[in-house]
C-alpha cells in the first residue's frame, strides 16, 4: 500500500472539496478566500497515486482566541470510498504537525456536527454553541491547544 502526503496547489484540492463538501455546488463555489495566498498550505494525501484526501492550513485568526498565534483548519475531505482507512487520521496529525512547527498556539476550525467525534479522537474540543452555515449545515467552533 503506497500512501504519501504532499503539498499540493490550491487548485488540486477543489475537485475534492466539491464532491464531499459541496456536492452539487459548482466549483467556483469551492474556492475560499487566502486559497491562494503564500501562507496557505493544502495538503493531498495520495492513496495508491490517486488524490484520496485533502486538508487546508491558513492564517486566520478567530476572535475567541485573542492574544494567541493561531492556525485555521479547513475544507478537510477524505473521498468516501477512502473513507474509514485512518487518512482521516493522517490528515489531521499532518496538519497538527505543521502547526506545531509553526509555533502556532492553537489549531482551530470549524467542524461540521457530524465529524466532532473524529476530531475529538485527535483531542480537539468544541466552544460554545452551534451555528448553521447555509446549505452545510450545524457547525462548531473546535480547537485544540498546541
Ligand atoms: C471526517 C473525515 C475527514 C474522516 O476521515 P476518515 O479517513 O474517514 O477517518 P479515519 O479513517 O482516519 O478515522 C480515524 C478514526 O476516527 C473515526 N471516525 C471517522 N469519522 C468519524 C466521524 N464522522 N465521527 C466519529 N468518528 C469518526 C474512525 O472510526 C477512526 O476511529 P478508530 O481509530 O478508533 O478506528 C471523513 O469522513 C470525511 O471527509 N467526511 C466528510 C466530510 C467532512 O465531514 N469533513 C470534515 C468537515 S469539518
Amino acid at each position: 500500500m503506497n500512501i504519501e502526503m504532499k503539498e499540493v496547489d490550491a487548485a488540486v484540492v477543489l475537485p475534492i472539496r466539491q464532491k464531499v463538501l459541496r456536492e452539487g455546488k459548482p466549483i467556483e463555489m469551492c474556492k475560499m478566500p487566502g486559497d491562494e495566498l503564500s501562507s496557505s498550505i493544502h495538503l493531498g494525501l495520495f492513496y495508491e497515486n490517486k488524490l484520496a484526501g485533502i486538508a487546508t492550513l491558513m492564517v486566520d485568526a478567530h476572535p475567541d482566541f485573542p492574544d494567541l498565534s493561531q492556525l485555521r483548519l479547513r475544507g478537510m475531505a477524505v473521498l468516501p470510498e477512502f473513507q474509514k482507512k485512518q487518512l482521516g487520521k493522517l490528515l489531521i496529525e499532518e496538519a497538527i504537525n505543521i502547526s506545531q512547527k509553526k509555533h502556532a498556539d492553537i489549531l482551530w476550525f470549524n467542524a461540521r456536527e457530524t465529524a466532532i467525534g473524529f476530531y475529538e479522537k485527535f483531542d480537539f474540543s468544541v466552544k460554545g454553541n452551534g451555528f448553521l452555515i447555509e446549505d452545510v449545515g450545524n457547525h462548531f467552533l473546535m480547537y485544540k491547544e498546541l
